[in-house]
């Protein structure tokens, strides 16, 4: 197991909000990959975080009459709050405001100016406060930001970075790594972006104070997302380059949204790259969830609160769904008939019904006792096709995952509960009841074998859920992991307590 390192992000998120879909989104995947990643045998380091300075953050203080420090400390202890309710098994969490984080930031600025990266010039052109973005003239759309946002005209004296220079290099290093941006077609869109020319970033403000001074020149702040970036080291310990830096940078996966794969594809690696730093691996970019087709706004009062959710149905049905529904890279569109849908038909007929049927007979016809069996035994029984595709589904789901279609690694669970229950109703364990009694065990029990493959693999998207199964299989804590799916890790049999289902059906109608 050594050696097997895995240090995956989230964006760290803008405290001017509350957490919404997006947020809970992008950390449930993050999450999702963190578990799988740990119960495949890696040493993981998961980090997710706030991002609490700029003018943005300033202004959403302001408008509430808050300091900005009492501000973002009471908006980033919701996000805490939020990601535990979510089950997210972060490692660390980052706040920006932090010392660490402060000293990271500045030391790193101090890199790029000792290497001669960064030079004093003047900014006159456009912000969008919102996107916290410069643009130039011809990027706007109708007088706005390509996302709709209002843009200031900015004139101030600025630093620059000088981001012209890594035209080439980049383009250099994406060749050389042609899986540094997941989904391809962004990955074409960053490689078009580059190619038409890079002007030099104007990385400094002065118009406003939130934010981490540029060291020697107490007039600037650093530029937010400059700022923003360095957390993906300063969380490791950088400046310090020993200890978590040397055992998990450079980091595994940037998980972003589509919005802000710029930044991490271009940006940051030119960043890093101009002070000697390792480039990470790979970008991997989401799409977008919109509501009933539509974008999801305020104004149109189509806003889905995914926590208001949870408390109505539950955690992990809202955690399968976000990753079920949507083609990771895509956009994608929340419905209620979808979700009820998707919850009733797959995770309560299927999965649940499944395992709750079984353990039901299990417990009704074999005095509450899972039975035992020796290793002679369940060699014969793992003659049964079944059980070979059970075998067999981890390194499908795994590539699954290696390609971010974790709505097809659900679909290739279900498609073997199907089979299951398939089996089920071929060997009609209910008729050899009256005839085979001990046909009936052997097949109750390779159908729990079937459902113990089906838990563990369950474990990253629904923690909470796929637990309770395997505690009604009286499967132990520690073969709770992939090294776990395989014939030597056999259910050992039992006395079970009455079962109890797992997912219950909604009804409503929408
Ligand atoms: N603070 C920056 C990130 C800095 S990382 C060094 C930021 N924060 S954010 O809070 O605005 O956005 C965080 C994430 O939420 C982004 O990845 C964004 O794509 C995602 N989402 C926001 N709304 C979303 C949806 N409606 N759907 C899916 N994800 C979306 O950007």
């Amino acid at each position: 197991m050594t050696g097997k390192n895995f240090y995956i992000t989230t964006p760290i998120y803008y405290v001017n909000a509350a957490p919404h879909i997006g947020t809970a989104y992008t950390t449930v995947a993050c999450d999702v990959v963190a578990r799988f990643k740990r119960l495949d045998g890696y040493k993981v380091w998961f980090l997710t975080g706030t991002d609490e300075h700029g003018q943005k953050i300033e202004q959403s203080a302001n408008k509430v009459a808050a300091k900005p420090q009492d501000f973002v400390d009471e908006v980033a202890a919701t996000f805490r709050e939020v990601f535990h309710k979510l089950n997210i098994s972060n490692d660390d969490f980052i706040r920006t405001t932090e010392v660490r984080h402060k000293k990271c930031a500045t030391e790193f600025w101090n890199i790029l100016k000792k290497n001669g990266h960064i030079y004093l010039g003047k900014y006159a052109g456009w912000y969008s406060v919102r996107d916290e973005t410069f643009f130039t003239e011809d990027e706007l759309v109708n007088g706005n930001a390509p996302t709709g946002a209002s843009v200031e005209w900015v004139e101030e004296a600025s630093y620059f970075f000088n981001l012209s220079k890594w035209q080439e290099p980049l383009l250099k290093f994406y060749k050389d790594n042609p899986d540094f941006v997941f989904p391809r077609y962004r990955f074409n869109e960053i490689i078009s972006f580059v190619e038409s020319g890079l002007r030099d970033l104007s990385i400094s403000r002065t118009s406003f104070k939130w934010g981490i001074s540029v060291p020697g020149d107490e007039e600037h702040v650093i530029y937010v997302w400059l700022d923003a970036l360095t957390n993906y080291l300063a969380a490791l310990g950088f400046p310090d380059t020993r200890g978590k830096m040397q055992r998990y940078w450079p980091a595994d996966l940037h998980m972003v949204g589509k919005d802000i794969t710029k930044f991490h594809a271009i940006y940051w690696p030119a960043f890093l790259m101009a002070a000697g730093i390792d480039l990470p691996k790979q970008v991997v970019s989401h799409g977008w969830w919109l509501v009933e087709g539509e974008k999801m706004s305020k104004s149109l009062g189509n806003v889905i609160d995914p926590f208001a959710l949870i408390d109505k149905y539950g955690l992990d049905q809202v955690r399968y769904y976000l990753m079920r529904e949507i083609s990771f890279g895509n956009d994608g569109s929340f419905s209620y008939q979808s979700f009820i849908d998707r919850n009733n038909s797959e995770l309560a007929n299927k999965i649940g019904n499944l395992a709750q049927r079984t353990l039901s007979m299990i417990y009704k016809n074999c005095e509450q006792t899972i039975p035992s069996y020796d290793k002679d035994k369940i060699e014969m029984l793992y003659s049964e096709e079944l059980l070979v595709r059970a075998a067999g589904l981890l390194t499908k789901v795994r590539s699954r995952f290696d390609e971010y279609q974790f709505h097809k690694a659900l679909e290739d669970i279900l498609a073997f509960v199907d089979e299951v229950n398939v089996f089920i109703d071929h060997q009609a364990p209910w008729e050899l009841k009256k005839t085979n009694h001990e046909k009936m065990t052997e097949v109750l029990y390779v159908v729990l074998e079937s459902v113990r493959y089906v838990a563990i693999l369950l474990l990253p998207f629904m923690p909470d859920s796929a637990n309770k199964i395997l505690d009604q299989l009286l499967v132990k804590e520690d073969q709770r992991k992939f090294e776990s799916l395989h014939r030597d890790f056999f259910l050992r049999g039992g006395e079970i307590s009455q079962p109890v289902g797992i997912f219950p059906r909604i009804v409503e109608t929408v």
